[in-house]
């Protein structure tokens, strides 16, 4: 599998699993070691997920060396601020019994929307995630869903950068201003829901793109993301589907046909947001 490099030098594979909602319906241990034996080595849960314990069952029973998986945790929107984001973290890696977290982001940013002193408050987070990376606890930190104006607020006094941002991002959802901006300050963009949570696999537009290749829609999502260097965490309970999703560097997808995707109308957004979220 591909790897791209974090700005810090840190390795991380150019796909991922993600496990939101995955261990809800379904045996989450087993789930989760069918995405390790498909080839998944990228682990996406957070605290919000409550799935920790199950993934660290998981990685336990693979039987993989801890360097072989590159593990991502994020703290809670309740756990914000500087202690309570030390202990939620300890929780964490308590939770997934582990030593160290591969990537640790802030997994939604506060907002004016909810809190007057959102820069304050995601400053304190940020800070004792710098504090948890500077005693190698963490090997990179990051954020996820800010939007240019969190990522401007925390850049100015932060000393580390963020090295990932994990938004929502799709064919139809693409977030130029943010991916730009993450561009132009060397922060890799992770995907979250890369298939639109479903809602794109019968866009008429993809599914000709995906017969002309010879490939499911899901797989032309997967790739016009990695092609955009942005690195896609797709969801499955279906071991086929998990591998089938995993089957993308064969192929190439045009740049005509890039620019096609590129241009579709907004499609398939989820509509959550830093103002419209719960917490
Ligand atoms: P399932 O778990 O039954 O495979 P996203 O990653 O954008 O949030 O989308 C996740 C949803 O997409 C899940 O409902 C998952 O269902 C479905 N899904 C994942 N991979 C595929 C695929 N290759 N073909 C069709 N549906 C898929």
């Amino acid at each position: 599998m591909e790897k791209i490099l974090l700005s810090n030098g840190i390795t991380m594979p150019s796909i991922g699993f993600g496990t939101y909602r995955v261990t809800d319906h379904a045996d989450g241990v087993k789930v989760i070691s069918d995405a390790i034996k498909a080839g998944y080595r990228l682990l996406d849960t957070a605290s919000m997920y409550r799935n920790e314990e199950e993934v660290g069952i998981a990685i336990k029973e693979s039987g993989m060396g801890r360097d072989e998986l590159f593990i991502t945790s994020k703290v809670a929107n309740t756990d914000r601020g500087y202690d309570a984001t030390l202990r939620a973290f300890d929780l964490s890696l308590r939770l997934l019994q582990l030593d160290y977290l591969d990537l640790y982001l802030i997994h939604w940013p506060a907002d004016a929307s909810k809190d007057p002193d959102w820069k304050g408050t995601n400053r304190d987070t940020w800070k004792a995630m710098e504090r948890l990376y500077n005693e190698g606890l963490i090997k990179a930190i990051g954020v996820s869903n800010f939007m240019l104006r969190h990522l401007a607020a925390l850049v100015e006094p932060a000393r580390i950068l963020p090295m990932v941002n994990q938004i929502e991002y799709h064919p139809g959802w693409m977030q130029p201003d943010v991916v730009e901006w993450c561009r132009q300050h060397n922060v890799t963009v992770e995907g979250w829901s890369p298939l639109g949570r479903t809602r794109l696999l019968e866009n008429p537009l993809l599914m000709d793109i995906a017969d002309r290749y010879g490939k499911s829609v899901a797989q032309i999502c997967l790739r016009w993301a990695v092609q955009n260097g942005v690195v896609p965490l797709p969801k499955s309970v279906s071991p086929e589907r998990m591998k089938s999703n995993l089957d993308i560097f064969g192929f190439t997808i045009s740049d005509s046909d890039m620019n096609l995707i590129d241009s579709m109308p907004p499609t398939g957004e989820s509509g959550l947001m830093p103002e419209t979220i719960e917490f």
